[in-house]
C-alpha cells in the first residue's frame, strides 16, 4: 500500500526533507516520492509480483510443500541470513545502516540454526551444503558488505520487510501441509519473538530508512540491488523447482518427523 497523498500537499503543511518534501496532516507524515521507503516499494512492486508467481512460491501457498524442498528451502535462508548478519554485524555503526541494526528484533539465523537441528538432527551442519544459486546470492552479500555498505540496506529490506510481511501465513500454511507439531519446533524462522505488531514495526523500518542520508543516487542504487536481491531469491526458487522434478511422489508424504505425536490431538 502506498502512503502518499498527493492531495494532502494543498492542505496540509510541507518541510524540506533531503531531496524530497514530506507533507504533514493532522499529525501524520505523508510520505514523498523520494523517500527510500516509497522508492524500494515502487521499484520492486514488478519484480515482487514476478516473485509471487514463481512456481515454487505458488505451491507454497496451495500447501503443496514437500518435506524435502522445504528443508532444502530453510538450508538456502541458513546460508543467506548467515552471510546478511555477518554483514550487518560487520556495518553496525557504518551511518548508512546502524539506524536499521536491529538484531534482537529481526536476526534469523539462530531461528534457522533450531529448524535444521530439528530437521537433520544435531549433525544437521554436516548434512548441509551451499547450493550454487545460494552461493552467487551469498557472494553478492558479502561483496556488497566489503565495499558499498549502504547497498546493505537492500538485502536487509527485501528479506526482512518481506518476513514480517508473509511470515505468519507461510508459517500456517507450512504447518498444516507438513503436519510439524503446533509447538513450533521447524517454524521457529517464522517466529520474530521481539516484535510484537509486525505492522508497526514495519513503519519504524521504513521512518528509519528514510532517515538515512542517502543522495539520490544512492538511493536508485538501492532500488537497483532490492530487484537484484528478488533476482537472487527467484533463482533459488528455480532451482527447488528443479530439485522437486527429480523428488519421487512419495515424498510428498514424508514420513512423521520426530515429536508430531506429541501436544494437540485435536
Ligand atoms: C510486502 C505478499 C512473496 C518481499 C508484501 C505485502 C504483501 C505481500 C501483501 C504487503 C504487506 C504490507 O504492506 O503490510 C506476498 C505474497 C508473496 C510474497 C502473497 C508470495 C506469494 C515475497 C517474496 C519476497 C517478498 C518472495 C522477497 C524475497 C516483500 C517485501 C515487502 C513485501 C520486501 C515489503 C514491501 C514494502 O512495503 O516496501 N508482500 N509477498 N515477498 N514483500 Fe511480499
Amino acid at each position: 500500500m502506498s502512503a502518499m497523498k498527493t492531495e494532502d500537499a494543498a492542505n496540509g503543511k510541507s518541510t524540506a526533507n533531503g531531496g524530497g518534501i514530506v507533507y504533514e496532516e493532522g499529525g501524520v507524515t505523508v510520505l514523498s516520492p523520494t523517500d527510500l521507503s516509497e522508492m524500494l516499494a515502487a521499484g520492486t512492486k514488478e519484480v515482487h509480483e514476478k516473485a509471487e508467481n514463481t512456481e515454487f512460491v505458488k505451491d507454497f501457498l496451495k500447501g503443496r510443500i514437500r518435506k524435502e524442498l522445504f528443508k532444502l528451502g530453510h538450508v538456502a535462508l541458513y546460508f543467506t541470513y548467515s552471510a546478511m548478519e555477518e554483514e550487518i554485524e560487520r556495518n553496525k555503526e557504518h551511518p548508512q545502516f546502524a539506524p536499521l541494526y536491529f538484531p534482537h528484533e529481526l536476526h534469523r539465523r539462530d531461528a534457522l540454526a533450531r529448524d535444521l537441528e530439528f530437521f537433520y538432527g544435531e549433525d544437521w551442519q554436516d548434512q548441509i551444503s551451499v547450493s550454487p544459486a545460494t552461493q552467487r546470492y551469498v557472494d553478492r552479500i558479502h561483496q556488497v558488505g566489503r565495499e558499498q555498505p549502504a547497498l546493505l540496506v537492500a538485502h536487509a529490506y527485501t528479506r526482512y520487510m518481506g518476513d514480517l510481511s508473509g511470515g505468519q501465513v507461510l508459517r500456517k500454511v507450512a504447518q498444516r501441509a507438513m503436519k510439524l507439531p503446533p509447538t513450533g519446533e521447524g517454524l521457529n524462522f517464522y517466529e520474530f519473538d521481539g516484535i510484537h505488531s509486525a505492522k508497526a514495526f514495519k513503519q519504524l523500518y521504513r521512518s528509519r530508512m528514510n532517515e538515512l542520508e542517502l543522495d539520490t543516487h544512492i538511493k536508485e542504487k538501492i532500488v537497483e540491488e532490492a530487484i537484484l536481491a528478488f533476482q537472487f531469491n527467484m533463482e533459488i526458487f528455480g532451482e527447488l523447482e528443479e530439485v522437486g522434478k527429480t523428488l519421487q511422489d512419495d515424498v510428498l508424504d514424508a514420513a512423521p518427523v520426530h515429536g508430531e505425536m506429541q501436544g494437540d490431538i485435536s
